[in-house]
């Protein structure tokens, strides 16, 4: 073994980045350390605590080889020689910049255990997803005190998403990886580029300074958002003026200066990190006094609250002015298809929206109702879960599609029809099931941004 690299956190970031960098460089050591146990446990087990497509196969092929994961942080730190960090690093719930600010407490605890427990020279990585120029702060603690142990420290953010992160990680559009122009700094960075370049060719390996690669994460996030909010925008006056959401994004997309990807309209975007890191971007824009700045990428988010908020109000005036007492067929809780990850899914808004308007709801999802149930543990009496997506929707006045699963697009569209309330109504948060079909069947239609199909 030539070196050992540890990464604190063994979240949806650090699991499948350290299984990839594990499998694809055999001859280096990797430990992942977290401090909740359960999830150390499940990371050793047949149950991983993430759902996502190939991660198993992956961690199987080098678990106990070069892979291993433990609770203990201090040996960890102790025997690594680099450490990469990904811990989360959630918008701030309290004080000075609450509900905007990222809340930098789980990060500057690691931080200071890497002080604490380092008795050689360490190359530190950020790859969670932090402020600009949050190196400098993190430099300033492990350099504090006395000086025997050199820490350099480099950005390298991550941006796989979820239901493909296999995928993005073994074939990555980029890999940024920012260090300091010091001898230290090229050194470092040329070492982490060496550790990709083991599956990734050199020109795909972008070197930069360290607030560029910082910056880069939150920009890349912001404009990715910000297409998903431009579309969702257009699909309203879609609705208002009969034309097509679907056919302006093709139209729009053939442009190259536009391109086809992510400009399917939608009920929102989820997901634990697009709010968070525009909100992040946003707080730093207004802490530099760029006012105007910060209210354009705001209006970001405003407009993705927008369309959750018009998608249930589209529900209530279609279904009679009035959900009280109906049964809603929610399909779909996950905040996109192939993960069971729920953080921030716009299903949440419009149940709570749906259970505040007195509606009787049931969830179904085939991977994410464990965490729906904790999602909605507040609303008990009001809300049951049912993986069979048939038994969810037999008695149902509405079905409503909060995610994408393939699943849904193969259901018998005509049992579920049958055993419904009549007349039957179904709103495609997501524009993914046939709604011509779905029409000729019975259900009154209602997609985004295109004219809803009602035979009322
Ligand atoms: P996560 O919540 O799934 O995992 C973070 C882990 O860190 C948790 O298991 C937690 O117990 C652990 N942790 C917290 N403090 C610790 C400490 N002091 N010592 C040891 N372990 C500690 O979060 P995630 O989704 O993996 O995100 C991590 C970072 O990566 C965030 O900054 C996020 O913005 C960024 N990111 C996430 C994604 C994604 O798809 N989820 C993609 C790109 C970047
Ligand atoms: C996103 C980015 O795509 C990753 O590059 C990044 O690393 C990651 O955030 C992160 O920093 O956490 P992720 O949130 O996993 O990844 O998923 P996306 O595929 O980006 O989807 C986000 C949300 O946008 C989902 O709710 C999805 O349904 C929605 N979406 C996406 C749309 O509504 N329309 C689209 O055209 C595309």
């Amino acid at each position: 073994m030539s070196k050992t690299i540890l990464c604190i956190g063994a979240g949806y970031v650090g699991g499948p980045t350290m299984a990839m960098i594990a499998r694809k460089c055999p001859g280096y050591r990797v430990h992942v350390v977290d401090i909740d146990a359960d999830r150390i446990r499940a990371w050793q087990s047949d149950q991983l605590p993430i759902y996502e497509p190939g991660l198993h196969e992956v961690v199987k092929s080098c678990l106990n080889r070069n892979l291993f994961f433990s609770t203990d942080i201090a040996r960890g730190i102790e025997e690594a020689d680099i450490i990469f960090v990904s811990v989360n690093t959630p918008t701030k719930t309290f004080g000075q910049g609450a509900g905007m600010a990222a809340d930098l407490q789980y990060w500057e605890k690691t931080a200071r255990q890497i002080k604490q427990h380092s008795r050689s020279d360490k190359i530190v990585v950020e790859k969670s997803t932090l402020p600009v120029r949050t190196a400098e702060a993190m430099e300033r603690i492990l350099h504090s005190g006395e000086r025997t142990v050199h820490f350099e420290v480099l950005s390298n953010p991550e941006f796989l998403a979820e239901g493909t992160a296999i995928k993005d990680l073994e074939n990555p559009d980029r890999v940024l990886i920012g260090g300091h122009s010091t001898d230290s700094g090229r050194r470092a960075v040329a070492e982490l580029v060496s550790i990709y370049a083991h599956w990734i060719s050199r020109e795909r390996i972008l070197t930069t300074n360290v607030w560029s690669s910082e910056l880069s994460k939150l920009a890349a996030n912001a404009f990715l958002a910000q297409r998903i909010s431009s579309i969702n925008s257009l699909s309203a006056l879609c609705e208002r003026t009969e034309a097509d959401v679907t056919e302006v994004a093709r139209a729009i997309g053939m442009d190259s200066r536009i391109g086809p990807k992510f400009l399917n309209a939608s009920v929102g975007f989820g997901g634990s990190c697009f709010k968070k890191d525009i909100l992040n971007l946003v707080y730093l824009c207004r802490h530099y006094g760029l006012t105007e700045v910060a209210d354009y990428w705001e209006q970001v988010v405003r407009m993705n609250e927008y369309q959750e908020d018009r998608f249930v109000r589209q529900m209530i005036a279609s279904m009679f002015n009035t959900v009280a007492g109906k049964r809603i067929a929610v399909f779909g809780f996950a905040f996109k298809a192939d993960t069971g990850d729920t953080r921030e899914s716009p299903a949440i808004r419009v149940c709570r929206s749906l259970i505040e308007e007195r509606a009787s709801l049931v969830v179904t999802d085939p991977e994410a109702l464990d965490n729906a149930r904790r999602d909605l543990a507040d609303c008990a009496g009001k809300v049951t879960f049912d993986k069979d997506p048939y038994r969810a929707a037999e008695g149902a006045h509405a079905i409503a599609v909060m995610t994408d699963w393939s699943e849904y697009k193969k259901l018998d569209f005509q049992k579920i029809y049958d055993s419904m309330s009549k007349p039957a109504f179904l709103f495609d948060g997501r524009n993914c099931l046939d709604h011509q079909r779905l029409f000729q069947t019975g259900f009154n239609v209602y997609p985004i941004g295109r004219k809803p199909l009602s035979h009322l």
